[in-house]
């Protein structure tokens, strides 16, 4: 089956920001699950660079128009390079081959009879390239879309009859409820058909900066409208409008856009198409938009996130996992170092690092880092039947664009991974002699991790590529059918020891946007998760998780009971409680907890607390022990005493 994948392409009037880099990893992340699967695919990126923004923008710098797009342009192509992204090619509107293909489509809608002339009046908003009737202006002079003032135009110009494909797209939309997604996109756009389409301008006669009309039109005054040529580049980059085309790719099967330009995606390109007796796509994949902190981001506000600057310090790979797992696909974001770091520590290296680790330091002490899957079945078929159902939901969320969930449901296997450790506890079965089931759980995660590593490949190519090295095998096509659609286990090998691949971040890494947060900075809020941690960690980054006896009597267990309690305000995550140790006066605790009991539930209840914890602040708060609990996917639960206990009650 062949895939043909596209991103929007960039105006080339700033650098890239967060949200370009966002379109662009889905794009690719969708491009190489599609390779992956072992489908022919075609993935499609690049600069849109004609337009009177663009030439405004250059004449601002003081360069010509050409040497400025070049520039703006390279610097897109050599991020996207930098970040590994696969594209297939690069177009830019200013390539021969593409310019080619615009003027071949207009004389084909001319001759068609959809293009005709006459003369606009108009009021034009040269920020979005767009012409609007007074009607939808604000205070009848604003742009409705950008807020910038609007231009009286008045100018003779070609005329795309639009009007005329009314019926045909409302009726594409109903026969084709995949056409827009989300689905819950659809409407404003069918709202938006059903108002009464206007013929649209398709020409400027106000500046030079464009694809200029076909000779046989004969008619240099104008230049193409910046949308019409834009649009084409999803078929001029196949070669449309030149002898050797080979548009086996069209029609597209997504193109992935901000929700921002849905309607020119939804509306005029289905609409050139049909003019042009083309297929539609099958896909208009709409996201949401990205804001920092809360805040839209705004060059003026200086608060716009750099992706280079983000990956310079987090890693890119990082990066995309964080903005493919955040967000759900169409709905808007937020960029946030906190939620970034919580992810980076909590995901990556508790989840998922931590359990390479911890079967490389098991294997290498157990069996001299050799793997043999040979036991998995006996012992493990249920994680192996939980295994095999997370990774057949994947395809489903994938298809869907939904990311998060994709991600979500991934990340099942890691769970899946650690219970059986925790569970089937190998260090135990070696001291009980029984070395084959040992070695079956060690096998079994090494699975695990080989099989969730192929799904996550997508998202995270060089990480993974890691992962499978060390397991001893290659990420591509062949592996994905044998361990993901043929369900068959890894065969012997030995483990690689491989470098920490997710270090724990324990300070956010770059600045924080002005006025970001001003009172609630992510150094304290991390801290709190940070401390929650901290035991997990330690243990986990044993090899076999085994203590001695006194280390565990050097942590201090008692019964709690809660005298009063309060919710921190301004945190999402913590309560402060007043907790009676039976010392004479309570001790303080701030607990990250908030999000699973209420402040009055915890009332007069009993609670495990580790009472020899240093004492830290949080958010400026002193906490003086640390709460027992249990977390999983379900969510958290605090671990009490059975029957009450009188408090102060030591645990042991
Ligand atoms: N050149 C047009 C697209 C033509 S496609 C035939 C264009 N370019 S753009 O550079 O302004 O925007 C490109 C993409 O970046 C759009 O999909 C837009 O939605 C996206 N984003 C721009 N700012 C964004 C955020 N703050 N957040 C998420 N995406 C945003 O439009």
């Amino acid at each position: 089956m062949s895939k043909y994948i596209t991103t929007p392409i960039y105006y080339v009037n700033g650098e890239a920001h967060i949200g370009h880099a966002y379109t662009t990893f889905i794009a690719d992340t969708m491009a190489r699950y599609e390779k992956l699967k072992g489908n022919y695919t075609y993935f499609l990126t690049g600069t849109d660079e004609h337009g009177q923004k663009i030439e405004e923008s250059a004449q601002k710098h003081g360069k010509p128009t050409q040497e400025f797009a070049d520039e703006i342009s390279a610097s897109f192509k050599n991020l996207w390079d930098e970040f590994e992204i696969g594209y297939d090619k690069f177009i830019r509107t200013t390539d021969e081959d593409h310019k080619i293909g615009v003027q071949k489509a207009f004389e084909v809608m001319y001759a068609k009879g959809d293009i005709y002339k006459d003369f606009y009046e108009g009021h034009y908003c040269v920020s979005c390239e767009t012409f609007f009737p007074e009607t939808q202006l604000v205070d009848g002079e604003f742009c409705p879309d950008c807020g910038r003032t609007t231009s009286v135009v008045k100018e003779e110009s070609y005329f795309f009859k639009l009007s005329k494909y009314e019926d045909a797209l409302l009726r594409h939309y109903e026969e084709n409820p995949d056409f827009i997604l989300p689905r819950s996109r659809a409407n404003e756009v069918i709202n938006f058909v059903k108002g009464g389409l206007r013929d649209l301008s398709v020409t400027r006669t106000s500046f030079t900066w464009g694809v200029k009309l076909p000779e046989s039109m004969n008619d240099d005054k104008h230049v193409m409208y910046v949308w019409l040529d834009a649009l084409m580049n999803y078929v001029t980059a196949l070669g449309y409008g030149k002898d050797d085309a080979n548009m086996d790719f069209w029609p597209a099967s997504t193109h992935f856009v901000g929700k921002d330009i849905l309607r020119f995606h939804a509306i005029y390109w289905p609409a050139f198409l049909m003019s042009l007796d083309l297929p539609l796509p099958k896909h208009i994949g709409a996201h949401g938009w990205w804001t920092r902190d809360g805040e839209k981001m705004s060059k003026s506000k200086g608060n716009v996130v750099s992706p280079k600057e983000v990956s310079d310090v987090y890693g890119v790979e990082n990066l995309r996992y964080f903005m493919l797992r955040e967000v759900p696909f169409g709905q808007d974001g937020d960029f946030s170092q906190r939620a970034f770091i919580d992810r980076i520590n909590s995901e990556l290296s508790n989840d998922l690092g931590n359990l390479l680790n911890r079967i490389i330091g098991m294997s290498g002490k157990y069996s001299d880092f050799e793997i043999d899957s040979k036991d998995v079945e006996k012992y493990h078929t249920k994680e192996l039947d939980a295994m095999n159902e997370a990774l057949g939901n994947l395809d489903g969320f994938m298809q869907n664009m939904q990311t998060h969930r994709y991600l979500e449901e991934l990340w099942k296997l890691f769970s899946i991974g650690n219970k059986a450790i925790e569970e089937h506890a190998p260090w135990v079965k070696i001291k009980e002699g029984k070395k084959d089931e040992a070695l079956a759980t060690v096998a079994l995660v090494a699975n695990i991790l080989a099989k969730a590593s192929i799904m996550l490949s997508p998202v995270m190519p060089k990480t993974t590529a890691i992962i499978a090295d060390a397991l001893n095998f290659t990420i591509d096509n062949t592996s994905y059918n044998e361990l993901v659609i043929d369900k068959k286990l890894l065969k012997l090998f030995n483990i690689k020891k491989v470098p920490p691949l997710f270090p724990r971040v324990e300070e956010p890494l770059m600045e924080e946007a002005p006025n970001a947060m001003p009172d609630d900075k992510p150094n304290d809020k991390m801290k709190e998760e940070l401390i929650a941690n901290k035991e997990a960690k330690k243990e986990k980054e044993e090899d076999d998780n085994l203590i001695e006896i006194g280390q565990f009597f050097e942590t201090s267990l008692k019964v709690g009971v809660v005298v009063e309690a309060e919710e921190v305000p301004k945190s999402k995550k913590l309560l402060k409680l007043q907790v009676d140790l039976g010392e004479g006066t309570n001790r303080q605790v701030v607990a990250g907890i908030k999000e699973f009991y209420s402040a009055e539930s915890l009332l007069n209840t009993q609670v495990c607390v580790v009472a020899n914890l240093k004492p830290a602040k949080l958010m400026g708060m002193m906490s003086e022990g640390m709460l027992l609990a249990a977390k999983d996917e379900d969510g958290l639960c605090l671990v009490r005493p059975e029957k009450p206990k009188k408090a102060g009650t030591p645990i042991g």
